[in-house]
C-alpha cells in the first residue's frame, strides 16, 4: 500500500514561528507513522493580497497554482495556524482565497475542485493560554463551507507555545504529543478510507 501523503501548511512564515515548529513536529510524527509529510511555506508562494483588478489584469498568480498542485498531490492537508485577534492569519486566508479563484481550463481543474472532499486536520499554537483555538473554529467553517473539505472533528490548540518545545523541536508534554497524534491518526484514518473507497 502506498504511504499516505500529508501536506502540512503552517499559517505563519516568520522566523521562529511556534506554529511552524508545531507543523515540523507533526511532520516528524507523521513520518514516524509511515506517512509522507511535506511542509508548504506559504510565504514562498509570493502571493499578493487578493485584488480583483489585479486578477482581471494578470489572472491568478503562479503561487496559487503551486498551492493547488500541492493539495492535488496530497491525500490530506494539515493546517497549523496562529490566531490574529481571534481569526486565522491573512497569510492563510489570502492563499486560500486566491486558490478559490483558479478557473478550470484544459490544463488544470478549478481551485475548488481539488479541495472538494479532501480530508483536512487542524492544529494551532500561541504563547497565550488559549493556544489560538479560535482560529481553528473559524478555519473549520471556512474550509468546510467554502472549500468542501472534510475537516476531522479532532483538533488541538497548543497553549504557552513558547515553553512547549525542547531543544530538538519535540513537544515536552506527553499529553500534547498524544493530542497531536490523535489529530494525525484521525486524519490518516479518514484519508485512507477515502483513498480505498
Ligand atoms: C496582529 C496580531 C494579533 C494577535 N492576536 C492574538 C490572539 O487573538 N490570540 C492569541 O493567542 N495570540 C495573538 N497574537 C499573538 C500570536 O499568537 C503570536 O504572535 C504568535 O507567536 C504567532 O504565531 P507564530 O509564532 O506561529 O508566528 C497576535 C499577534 C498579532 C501580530
Amino acid at each position: 500500500m502506498d504511504a499516505l501523503k500529508i501536506l502540512i501548511i503552517p499559517g505563519s512564515a516568520r522566523d521562529g514561528s511556534f506554529n511552524r515548529r508545531l507543523a515540523e513536529f507533526a511532520a516528524r510524527q507523521a513520518r514516524a507513522a509511515g506517512q509522507e509529510a511535506t511542509l508548504l511555506d506559504l510565504r514562498a508562494l509570493n502571493l499578493p493580497l487578493y485584488d480583483a483588478d489585479l486578477e482581471a489584469l494578470s489572472g491568478v498568480p503562479a503561487g496559487a497554482l503551486r498551492l493547488q498542485q500541492a493539495i492535488q498531490a496530497s491525500d490530506a492537508v494539515l493546517l497549523v495556524t496562529p490566531e490574529y485577534n481571534g481569526f486565522p492569519t491573512p497569510l492563510v486566508i489570502n492563499a486560500f482565497d486566491w486558490l478559490s479563484r483558479i478557473p478550470a481550463t484544459q490544463e488544470q481543474p478549478a481551485g475548488l475542485a481539488v479541495t472538494a472532499n479532501k480530508p483536512a486536520g487542524l492544529l494551532s499554537a500561541s504563547p497565550g493560554a488559549g493556544g489560538a483555538l479560535r482560529s481553528m473554529n473559524f478555519l473549520r467553517q471556512y474550509l468546510q463551507m467554502a472549500f468542501a473539505m472534510v475537516v476531522v472533528p479532532q483538533q488541538f490548540a497548543l497553549g504557552r507555545a513558547h515553553e512547549a518545545f525542547d531543544a530538538t523541536g519535540a513537544l515536552q508534554d506527553p499529553r500534547a504529543v498524544q493530542s497531536v497524534e490523535t489529530v494525525l491518526q484521525s486524519l490518516a484514518r479518514l484519508a485512507q478510507a477515502l483513498k480505498t473507497a
